[in-house]
């Protein structure tokens, strides 16, 4: 009897800010887990923002949600996300569509990676229909604002929003004296 040689495993790169992890990340990333047969959730180290959380506990709240799924891992990239793909040996990027609102940016960014490297190809999941209007962006504002976001988030992620209360109380005063 012959056998079939087996396929070489597929790695996909999941990039993103994660400032902070959203449970619709979450779902993308296990959505990719059914594709793919290894994950990499890279995280961007971007000097030139100001996340609320440090990249250092960002990819702790990604490990811990994922802790005993091993075919995720947590890394952290800068620079161009082929040049970290190609270093990896992805063969995909997975970005996630929640609206067409998403779309423009994404099939830029889609097509130029592409023109960079075109031996990654990017891949898009839609997550589940209740967090398409989740954002990182959005949770840190009703939170902010004392709007309730669980069920969005992992609970370990709004248990360290409440330890950043004091700095989000900081930033919603900065932004109303600056509009004062
Ligand atoms: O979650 P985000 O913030 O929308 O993720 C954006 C991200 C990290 C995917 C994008 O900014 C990125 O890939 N940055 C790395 C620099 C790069 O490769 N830029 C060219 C993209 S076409």
């Amino acid at each position: 009897m012959s056998s079939t040689p087996s396929p070489s495993p597929h790695l996909a790169v999941f990039p993103g800010s994660f400032d902070p992890l959203t449970n619709g990340h979450v779902d993308i990333i296990e959505r990719g887990c059914y594709i793919f047969d290894r994950v990499i959730v890279a995280v961007l180290i971007n000097e030139a923002k100001t996340p609320l959380f440090t990249i250092k506990e960002r990819v702790e709240i990604i490990r811990e949600v994922f802790t005993g799924t091993p075919n995720v891992e947590v890394d952290t990239f800068d620079g161009l996300l082929v040049d970290y793909g190609r270093r990896k040996g992805a063969d995909a990027i997975i970005r996630g569509l929640r609206a067409m609102s998403d779309f423009e940016y994404e099939f830029q960014m889609a097509l130029m990676n592409r023109r960079l490297n075109h031996d990654i190809e990017t891949v898009f999941l839609m997550p589940a229909e209740q967090y398409t209007y989740t954002s990182s962006r959005l949770i840190k504002e009703v939170f902010m604002l004392g709007g309730e976001v669980s069920g969005l988030v992992p609970d370990v992620v709004e248990d360290r929003l409440r330890n950043k209360q004091a700095i989000l109380r900081d930033r919603l005063s900065g932004i109303r004296n600056a509009n004062a």
